[in-house]
């Protein structure tokens, strides 16, 4: 029998959700007819200091302007954990599963607030205010919580940079936001091994003048330099001040935070998201996609140092005062059924992770699962890449049991939560399609004009009009803001991401346009890797493109030109790999190296990519035009040398 290609809502969902199709249906149709009093209503699941009058203030156009609630003031932190004490101080707030299955602990909303008060007022004394920009370079700890909170407490704006970037990544982000305090921990800890934090951190603040102190979490207890003066203890200088710090006041509009993602050009851009309108719209996805109701146990796999960590790690549940699973490790350490003995450990109901871990857990068969009971398991989610169906269909029989839906989200760094995905009680599933727009979104369909392709149609993904949760700048640059998303489509909300509507107005992400690759769900510029390996001293030039990996989703093929005079030796090839490791961190490593003595250019010096990355995907018996090429013989080479990656 072959498998289904659609799943209908089961009953006891339809019935028990907060959301069935037909609300669905209704409520879309009033958050698009009527935005303004669609998100006024919606502002309310917050508390608000002083209540916005103005909801929405919102141009795609010329500079482009997008604020919402922006009258209002709140603070996000005492959303987060003071409102929910009255009811919920001794209610688990964050449980957390350390990287050996023998570690773990439990956070209740009491302590949640004394700790992030005490890390708050242990910044206010280092002299951080209002507006300042801190970097948190932590593992997942509860301590990253504690800093992401700490600094929405006194209204500074925190800057996390992923523990597995290199310390030139991190000076990088650094210095462009200018940030004044850092915060990291002595070693982190993944699949057993140690990764060296505050050595990296030592490494980068030498080109970081602006970092007056940096605070240090003792984690693994490994041994690490203090600079006087500089370097302080968490423990100590948590322990010194009170346990309680008023939150700021904050409008609506001011920065929350700054994560920085890669783009199709030069630096990673320092995305923007405010207060009030991110924390809306993450409370209110986190509630309506995953299903959320009082006592559940939610477990979201990302790490803190990608948006999907901010978003459904730590805001959007703090703020429905949910219990949030934080984990430290990896899925298959110290074996391969780790992920499903802590879902049966702390009785895990909804489990949101990304299909690459998916299928780096299925090629280990379905033994390790087997042996577990997740009868806890209600609902599975998936997001950072377009999961394949062989993949959907396996989380569903063998993780799901058949009786658990899957929600497939998609959007980015960019949208601050979740734009298009099924809702568990609403929405019948293809496996392969992240389904429907959620309320208020209203996705477009171009093609390469910008013309708007109506029905079944497959062209390049836009959205019309702005959410609470839309990033509102990039941190300093508000002309490559406006350039980078609304210039290629006047007016629109530009994704980056292919897309396909079916028949049934189901939305299918076919992955990125541009030149950003997604590895293993992270995004990676292009020209991030090819500027790292340029910068070798034995290269002359280099092209980047992805390919299709079986465990990653796209692998990176790199083309190299070496200066004249160089040879191309395996151990050439294995230092350009790690130098690309030491310059960017472990995620942008190429998977394959390709030695080119030319690259294919148009007679104006364009490097043609589409070409690159046909011979890279072994789709070179289809390469279109190549009359345009200044030489084209170069392409044949480089067909003739590719790298097999059997
Ligand atoms: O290409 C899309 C892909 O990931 C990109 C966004 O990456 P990032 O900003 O790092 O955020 C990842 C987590 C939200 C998108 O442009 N993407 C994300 N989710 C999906 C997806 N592609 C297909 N299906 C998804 N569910």
């Amino acid at each position: 029998m072959s498998d289904p290609t659609e799943f209908p809502v089961p009953e006891d969902w339809a019935k028990r959700a907060w959301v069935n199709a037909q609300q669905y249906d209704e409520a879309y149709k009033l958050s698009t007819a009527d935005p303004e009093a669609f998100w006024a209503e919606q502002g309310k699941r917050l508390d608000w200091i002083k209540p916005y009058t103005k909801v929405k203030d919102v141009d795609y156009t010329g500079e482009v302007r997008i604020r919402w609630y922006y009258d209002g003031t709140l603070n996000v932190s005492a959303n987060c954990i003071d409102r929910h004490l009255p009811k919920r101080a001794n209610q688990t707030a964050i449980i957390w599963e350390g990287d050996d299955p023998k570690d773990d602990k439990k956070i209740t909303y009491a302590e949640l607030h004394e700790q992030v008060c005490r890390l708050a007022n242990v910044m206010k004394a280092h002299g951080v205010k209002k507006g300042d920009r801190v970097t948190v370079y932590l593992p997942m700890i509860p301590e990253a919580a504690y800093a992401l909170l700490a600094c929405a407490r006194i209204g500074a704006i925190h800057s996390v940079v992923f523990g597995g970037f290199s310390p030139d990544s991190v000076a990088g982000r650094i210095q462009d936001c200018e940030s004044n305090f850092v915060i990291t921990a002595d070693e982190g800890l993944r699949g057993g091994k140690k990764v060296p934090l505050k050595a990296n951190v030592d490494e980068a603040l030498k080109q970081c003048p602006t970092v007056k102190a940096c605070i240090v979490v003792k984690r693994t207890g490994g041994n690490v330099a203090m600079q006087s003066g500089r370097d302080f203890w968490y423990h100590e200088e948590t322990a010194k001040v009170s346990k309680d710090c008023k939150p700021e006041e904050m409008n609506a509009e001011d920065p929350l935070f700054i994560l920085y993602t890669s783009g199709s050009t030069g630096k990673p851009k320092g995305v923007l998201h405010t207060t009030g309108g991110y924390l809306v719209y993450a409370a209110l996805t986190h509630q309506l996609v995953f299903d959320y109701h009082d006592g559940d146990i939610y477990w979201c796999t990302a790490d803190v140092g990608w948006v999907t960590g901010h978003s459904y790690i730590v805001y959007g549940p703090l703020a429905n005062g949910a219990t949030t699973l934080m984990f430290e490790g990896v899925p298959n350490y110290p074996d391969a059924s780790r992920f499903w003995q802590v879902c049966d450990k702390h009785q895990v109901n909804i489990f949101y992770t990304a299909p690459t871990a998916i299928r780096a857990l299925m090629r280990e068969g379905e033994a390790p699962v087997q042996k577990c009971s997740l009868k806890s398991l209600r609902l599975l989610g998936s997001v950072g890449e377009p999961i394949n169906p062989e993949a959907w269909l396996w989380y569903h029989r063998v993780v799901g049991r058949h009786h658990c839906p899957i929600v497939d989200t998609w959007w980015q760094t960019e949208t601050g939560g979740i734009l298009i995905s099924p809702l568990p009680g609403a929405t019948r599933l293809k496996p392969g399609s992240a389904t429907k727009p959620l309320f208020g979104i209203q996705p477009l369909i171009v093609d390469a004009e910008g013309k708007v392709l109506e029905g079944a149609t497959e062209g390049n993904l836009c959205i019309a009009d702005s959410w609470p949760g839309q990033m509102r700048t990039v941190y300093g640059d508000h002309k490559r803001f406006a350039d980078t998303y609304f210039s290629t489509y006047k007016g629109r909300y530009f994704t980056g991401d292919g897309c396909r509507r079916d028949e049934d107005g189901y939305y299918w992400i076919t992955g990125r346009v541009d030149d950003v690759i997604n590895v293993s769900g992270h995004r990676m510029g292009t020209a991030e890797v090819e500027s790292a390996l340029v910068a070798h001293p034995k290269v002359a030039e280099a092209a980047v493109v992805g390919y299709p990996h079986d465990i990653k989703g796209q692998g990176i093929y790199a083309y190299v030109t070496l200066k004249a005079g160089e040879e191309p030796t395996e151990a050439l090839r294995k230092e350009l790999v790690q130098w690309v490791r030491k310059e960017i961190g472990p995620i942008a490593s190429p998977d394959l190296v390709q030695w080119a003595p030319g690259l294919p250019k148009t007679r104006s010096g364009k490097i043609m990519r589409r070409i690159l990355r046909k011979i890279a995907e072994n789709e070179f018996g289809n390469l279109g035009d190549i009359s345009t090429l200044a030489d084209p013989n170069v392409v044949k080479d480089l067909i003739d040398n590719r790298v097999n990656r059997d």
